[in-house]
């Protein structure tokens, strides 16, 4: 079970501008609406609650990724699998899908027990909304490849419609999320500078910068002085 929202550290996050840190192992209903909430308070405050049902897709699609990423690592282990080794890559990929889904339970708790965790990160700066969404694994390369493959398709499609019917990627999903977050960013408007994909040795992350509305933000001081809420969002782990 998750513990419920606490409004007032939310509350207080958005005032003093303090980075708000959510870690979780799982990520299903109960983890999206727990981000879907904070979410609606940082898009308020930065004047964007317009955005709610984009951002709530682009955030739960990393979420997403990042918990398949970790769970791979847990399967991999298992199957005495190197991840990193390319061939061995595609042998354990061929049953993942289906062995993980049916066994949901297990792999769950599996992640537990590991240290392998997804944070979401809110902050509100002065003129920006910042989102980070991280999981603490270094890519292997095809994983590293395919994300880079998909940012790059994304350039080449103005709707879904027309990358849906060109991508053929079904290791893993349908391989349409990293695509299609980018092109409903950008039919919205929004620079694709806002999304920005990160990678090294520990840790893959994705960074959304969405500007604040109009000028009632700018202007006030920014509070940055390096201090940060941290808490835990499933009941395995106590918040700091
Ligand atoms: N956080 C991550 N860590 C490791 N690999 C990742 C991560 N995010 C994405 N990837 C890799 O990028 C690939 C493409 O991601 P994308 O979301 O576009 O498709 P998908 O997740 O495979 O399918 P869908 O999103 O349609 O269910 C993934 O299959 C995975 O190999
Ligand atoms: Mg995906």
């Amino acid at each position: 079970m998750v513990r419920s929202l606490n409004r007032e550290i939310v509350e207080q996050a958005v005032r003093e501008r303090k980075m708000l840190t959510l870690t979780t192992h799982a990520y299903f209903a109960d983890e999206r609406e727990y981000v879907d909430d904070i979410l609606n308070y940082f898009l308020e405050a930065a004047g964007r609650p317009g955005l709610r049902d984009q951002l709530t897709y682009c955030i739960h699609e990393l979420a997403n990724n990042a918990k398949k990423a970790n769970t791979k690592r847990v399967y991999f282990e298992e199957k005495e699998l190197d991840i990193h080794n390319e061939s061995e890559y595609w042998i354990g990929m061929r049953h993942f899908r289906e062995e993980t889904t049916r066994n949901i339970e297990v792999y769950l708790e599996r992640l537990r027990q590991s240290d392998l965790h997804i944070k979401v990160q809110f902050k509100l700066n002065g003129d920006s909304m910042m989102v980070a969404v991280r999981n603490n694994v270094r890519l292997a390369r095809v994983e590293r490849e395919k994300m880079e493959e998909k940012i790059a398709r994304s350039h080449q499609y103005d709707n879904m419609a027309d990358a849906y019917a060109s991508i053929e990627d079904s290791s893993e999903g349908a391989g349409l999320g990293i695509v299609m977050m980018i092109i409903m960013l950008r039919n919205l408007g929004l620079s694709e500078e806002i999304i920005r994909f990160f990678t090294n040795e520990s840790e893959t992350f994705v960074l959304l910068t969405i500007p604040v509305a109009g000028d009632e933000m700018r202007g006030t001081p920014v509070d940055d002085n390096g201090s940060s809420t941290t808490f835990s969002i499933d009941s395995t782990q106590d918040g700091v």
